[in-house]
């Protein structure tokens, strides 16, 4: 077995789960949409539709999903690896350098990505340094195409 004192392994362990990669972004003002690179989501329940996002509270987006109480998801496609570079750094403006999208609510969402999700924060449940948001997909939309990869700590296509 492994030590449970050694977090990088554990990482290491994580790291085999494979998963897509996705953005969450919380409007900041039209000319300002954060993102966030991540791949702690889930689907909880389809009826009624409900998804859970874990974020760090040292996370920028923790606290403007906390204030904002909506935002977007997206699940980027195999192209998009630059996006997701990009929203894994610790900025807080960040130009809209990318395409967006507006979802019917108002939310912003990435353009091309393969999933959009428009998504009301209703419940956060604090665990350690990590908050857990659970919230109602309001609207979505979807297209064909491949997925970003993440696995063992890297971006890969199909
Ligand atoms: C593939 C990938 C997945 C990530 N998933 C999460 C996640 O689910 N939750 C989280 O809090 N951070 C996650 N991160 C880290 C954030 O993307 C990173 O800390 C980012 O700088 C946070 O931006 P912000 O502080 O401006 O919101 C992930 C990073 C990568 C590269």
């Amino acid at each position: 077995m492994k030590n449970l004192d050694d977090q990088l392994a554990l990482r290491e362990c994580w790291g085999r789960f494979t998963t897509g990669v996705s953005i969450i972004t919380t409007r900041l003002s039209d000319k300002n949409i954060h993102g966030m690179t991540a791949n702690g989501i889930l689907s909880v329940s389809l009826n009624p539709p409900i998804v859970l996002v874990s974020i760090s509270t040292e996370r920028n987006t923790h606290d403007f999903i906390k204030q904002r109480k909506s935002f977007g998801i997206s699940i980027l496609n195999s192209n998009q690896k630059k996006i997701a570079e990009y929203f894994s750094k610790d900025n807080i403006l960040e130009e809209n350098v990318f395409d967006y999208k507006k979802m019917p609510g108002g939310e912003f969402v990435i353009s091309k990505s393969i999933a959009q999700f428009e998504c009301n924060l209703f419940k956060e449940i604090k665990i350690y340094d990590h908050t857990l948001f659970l919230a109602t997909i309001n609207n979505f939309n979807f297209s064909l195409g491949d997925p970003l990869i993440w696995l063992d700590s890297k971006y890969n296509k199909l």
